[in-house]
């Protein structure tokens, strides 16, 4: 800086001898060279360490690929009523294609609701909800992606050589051998939850032997939802033609279905075409200034990239307490002195180790302008109050705006919603727990970091509408 000072002195010293003209074209070429000093200075914008850090672009090398028979297959599958205890809730209830492959919930409505998104409601009479199902629905964008070796808020199922399954999850060694990858291993799951599919004891058989955890043996879940599936000749033909094990209806088993479902979602909704995609492949005009100033930020002063890293701006295998508002039924954590579970203690819950509480997966980053809410209990709706959260979370719990939370209300469900938040003694450890160092942004900056978030969101996922099947091989209604 110094010899610049001095270079600087001398310079205008010189001009100040030229005539007008002379001097005119003098400053032209100065000032070319102070920019080029610049440009060369370690006083510049931290360019090149900024760019260090800039993830490799995605290829097919980085995703599971799969036959388009597959996709297909799993396509009306998880559209497909019949996989849920009362015939009455899909997969794509809770990650729909025109709600950008969540629910456009904060938390979500399981079986005995009736509708889609937003005019979802919490059911009537014996088909009402019992509880709202206690986290977010996260979206499913890129879960198809190698790096997706770990499942859920919490990492509950993960890619692991040890298992005989090659996964570890709640269920144990009871998880059959032949899944595909973490992202079949989870769709074993959603299946034998009471509230999200199975319903309630005594409604159906699914929901008997789930509740008693009959879910791998003979007359178990996995096994009556394959039957369901072998007894419609259409699927037959389908499981035929794709798996070279199907050679009738009865070969047909629950791991066929896992690994199909796991095929579409992979498939359909890999999204790696956004324009930040297209600025790391080398197009360098694929993102407007803004939105090159958010990247900045977000790898630079904003801190963002020091959890959302790698090329999916969210490493599946990291978990994190950003000191996230908790809303909702929560997952019966009463270790805290509180006995109404409404707690949610986060990757402690897998891990055992209480240094984990309240922390979770850190998440994607990508395509996050078209999937809030967002969190784990999908507490914002608001991206701006998210990121406000991130930089300083005392104090965005303490402004929280509740009215963006998205559900329908029903007087028994809100009447528990806020429990933790109304409870000092339970929101300070949430806040003690954080990972980050606040920070302060101007308004200007956290309006760059949404232009770059917009620029990590892929066009071709804004409209999913066509990957929507009109009718599913059972016949039930896909749209209601
Ligand atoms: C009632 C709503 C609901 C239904 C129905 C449902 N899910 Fe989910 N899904 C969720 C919630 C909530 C989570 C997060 C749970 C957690 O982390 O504890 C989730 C998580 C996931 C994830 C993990 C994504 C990630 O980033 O970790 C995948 C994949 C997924 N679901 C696929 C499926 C499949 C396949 C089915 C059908 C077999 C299904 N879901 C049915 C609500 C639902
Ligand atoms: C200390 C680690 C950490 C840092 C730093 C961080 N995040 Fe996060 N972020 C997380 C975690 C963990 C979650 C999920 C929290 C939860 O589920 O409750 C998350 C969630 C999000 C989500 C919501 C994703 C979804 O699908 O719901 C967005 C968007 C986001 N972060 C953006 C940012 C931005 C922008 C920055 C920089 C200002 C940032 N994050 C900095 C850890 C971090």
């Amino acid at each position: 800086m110094k010899m610049k000072k001095n270079m600087m002195a001398v310079c205008v010293l010189m001009i100040m001898s030229l005539s007008v003209q002379a001097q005119n074209s003098f400053y032209q070429q100065l000032i070319e060279e102070i920019i080029a000093v610049i440009n060369a200075s370690e006083y510049q914008v931290p360019t090149s360490t900024t760019f260090a850090q800039l993830p490799e672009p995605l290829t097919d090398e980085d995703f599971h690929l799969y036959g388009d028979a597959q996709v297909e297959l799993g396509n009306m599958l998880f559209y497909d009523k019949i996989l849920s205890g009362n015939r009455n809730i899909s997969c794509a209830t809770c990650h729909h294609g025109q709600a950008s492959t969540g629910d456009g919930l904060s938390l979500p409505v399981g079986e005995g609701g009736n509708g889609l998104g937003n005019s979802r409601d919490t059911g009537f009479d014996a088909d009402e909800i019992h509880a709202r199902v206690p986290r977010n629905a996260p979206h499913v964008f890129n879960a198809g992606a190698k790096e997706m070796s770990v499942m859920f808020h919490d990492g509950r199922v993960f890619a692991d050589v040890s298992q005989p399954s090659g996964f570890t999850s709640p269920a144990g060694n009871d998880l059959p051998m032949g899944l595909d990858n973490a992202l079949a291993a989870q769709a074993m799951f959603p299946v034998q939850s009471a509230e999200e599919m199975a319903g309630q004891v005594g409604e159906n058989e699914v929901a008997n032997q789930a509740s008693q955890g009959n879910l791998a043996g003979p007359g178990g879940v996995w096994d009556l939802l394959a039957g369901r599936v072998q007894a419609i000749p259409e699927y037959v033909d389908m499981f035929k033609a794709v798996y070279a094990d199907v050679n009738q209806a009865s070969d047909i088993n629950y791991v066929h279905i896992a690994n199909a479902m796991a095929a579409f979602e992979a498939v359909i909704w890999r999204a790696d075409n956004s324009p930040f995609d297209q600025y790391l492949r080398g197009d360098k005009g694929a993102m407007s200034p803004n939105q090159i100033e958010g990247m900045n930020l977000f790898y630079g002063e904003a801190g963002c990239a020091e959890c959302h890293s790698g090329k999916l701006l969210g490493p599946a295998d990291e978990f994190k307490s950003i000191g996230m508002i908790q809303i909702g039924p929560g997952k019966g954590n009463s270790l805290n002195g509180y006995s109404d579970g409404h707690d949610d203690f986060g990757r402690e819950r897998v891990t055992g180790n209480p240094a984990d509480r309240y922390k979770f997966r850190v998440l994607s980053a990508r395509n996050v302008l078209l999937t809030g809410p967002w969190g784990h209990a999908g507490a914002y709706d608001n991206l701006t109050d998210l990121i406000k959260h991130h930089l300083d979370p005392v104090l965005a719990t303490a402004n929280y705006d509740r009215s963006q939370v998205k559900m329908p209300s029903r007087e028994d469900l809100d009447a528990i919603d806020f429990t933790v938040m109304d409870d000092a003694n339970r929101t300070a450890p949430i806040l003690q727990s954080v990972d980050i160092t606040p920070r302060s942004l101007s308004d200007a900056q956290i309006s760059r970091l949404i232009d770059f978030l917009d620029a990590a969101t892929d066009r071709k996922s804004i409209n999913l509408r066509k990957e929507v099947p009109k009718t599913v091989p059972s016949g039930l209604p896909v749209f209601d």
